[in-house]
């Protein structure tokens, strides 16, 4: 950590901070190293001054990735240097020695030895499980690190946990781009909503499944409208995931959480996926003047919540009628309000590093 090897500091920190140790500056250690970690750099390195204007300095210590390799430097990457090592060889391994640098670092050990003040775990869902990201989550929050993700599984399946650790640790558990990426979803709710009931939700919380329907109205096969979703990166490394229901019953899980502080059992939750949609079931909904939605929905009748995740015909006044392509869209039904549709991006490169972005300045935030 001696102060010779302020290169790849100066070079690699993002904002406004002014010295390592300046309160302003937060640390970031990234866990795993795909397309939305690498979003998250490439807009670390473009919004360097909307962050100063923030107050935000954001620097990134360390990467760890078991395919692409692993660096840690305690005062900061070169966040440059490090895209264009990946754009040449897919790989972290060409990065520039310098004093200082550790390589080869595996995940577990890069949360517990770096010097960062935030882990972002952006490893792959594996919404069976949660692992490795919830052993991930619990590391970082157990070593009094907080924990930013855009992973699924951790949250669905251990929420009470993790945010009870976090609690304990006195540090915070972010994950906004968990539901719909970068779109505001999750925050809503404590923020531009607060003070409303919420009665129930509805949604389109797939993008691979609504885009998958959008390509059959326009005549295209199912097989050739989910190759196309995975070609494009909308699908979950097992599409089964998405096509079946299972990705938007997560995402469910977690909105349970936040906006109706409770835990949702997924064998509670009536899910039927897509898949059974022919041709001439989507042909009828547009003689009907409708059209197929796999919809998303909590709710509340009393005490009591249901829950489901289901293909419907929609009228076309519906303003989840209108959403189609990969785009996602919510409706709360607010007792004060009424009802609000919040519609955006729920997956993508950008948009999901954006949401890895808002989370950790509200933590900066937080820690204010
Ligand atoms: N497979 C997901 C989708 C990605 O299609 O919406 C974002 O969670």
């Amino acid at each position: 950590m001696g102060g010779k090897d302020m290169k790849p500091a100066m070079a690699g920190r993002v904002g406004n901070g002014t010295a390592r140790g300046d309160k302003r500056t937060h640390r970031l250690a990234l866990i795993g190293f795909g397309v939305v970690s690498q979003g998250l750099v490439e807009i670390l390195l473009k919004t360097e001054e909307r962050l100063s204007a923030l107050g935000t300095s954001l620097q990134v210590v360390a990467i760890s990735d078991p395919q692409k390799g692993s660096l840690y430097h305690p005062a900061g990457l070169d966040l440059a240097e490090i895209v264009r090592t990946i754009d040449q060889a897919g790989n972290l391994a060409g990065y520039p020695e310098t004093p200082g640098l550790a390589r080869g670092w595996d995940s577990l050990t890069t949360i517990a030895r770096s010097n960062a003040d935030t882990v972002i775990e952006a490893t792959y869902t594996n919404i069976a499980t949660g692992q490795p990201g919830l052993d991930h989550c619990r590391a970082a929050l157990a070593a009094g690190k907080n924990v930013v993700t855009t992973n699924k599984g951790p949250v669905a399946l251990a929420y009470d946990e993790l945010l009870a650790l976090a609690a304990e640790k006195g540090v915070r558990f972010a994950f906004e781009g968990t539901v719909m990426s970068g779109t505001p979803t999750l925050r809503l709710l404590a923020t531009s909503l607060a003070g409303n009931q919420i009665l129930g939700i509805r949604g389109i919380l797939n993008g691979t499944t609504n885009y998958i329907l959008t390509r059959m109205e326009d005549g295209f096969g199912y097989a050739e409208a989910l190759s196309e979703a995975q070609r494009l990166g909308y699908a979950e490394a097992d599409p089964g995931n998405d096509v079946e229901g299972y990705d938007a019953l997560y995402k469910l899980l977690i909105l349970g959480h936040v906006l109706f502080n409770r835990s949702i059992a997924p064998a509670s939750v009536a899910r039927r996926g897509i898949s059974q949609l022919a041709p001439a079931d989507i042909a009828r909904a547009k003689e009907e003047g409708k059209r197929w939605k796999l919809i998303a929905k909590i709710t509340r009748d009393g005490e009591d919540l249901s829950a489901s995740v289901v293909p419907e015909m929609l009228p076309l006044a519906d303003p989840l009628a209108g959403v189609g392509g990969a785009t996602n869209a919510m409706t709360y039904d607010c007792d004060l309000s009424g009802a609000i549709t919040v519609v955006g991006a729920g997956a993508g490169r950008i948009e999901t590093g954006y949401a890895l972005l808002i989370d950790c300045v509200n933590v900066v935030r937080g820690e204010r």
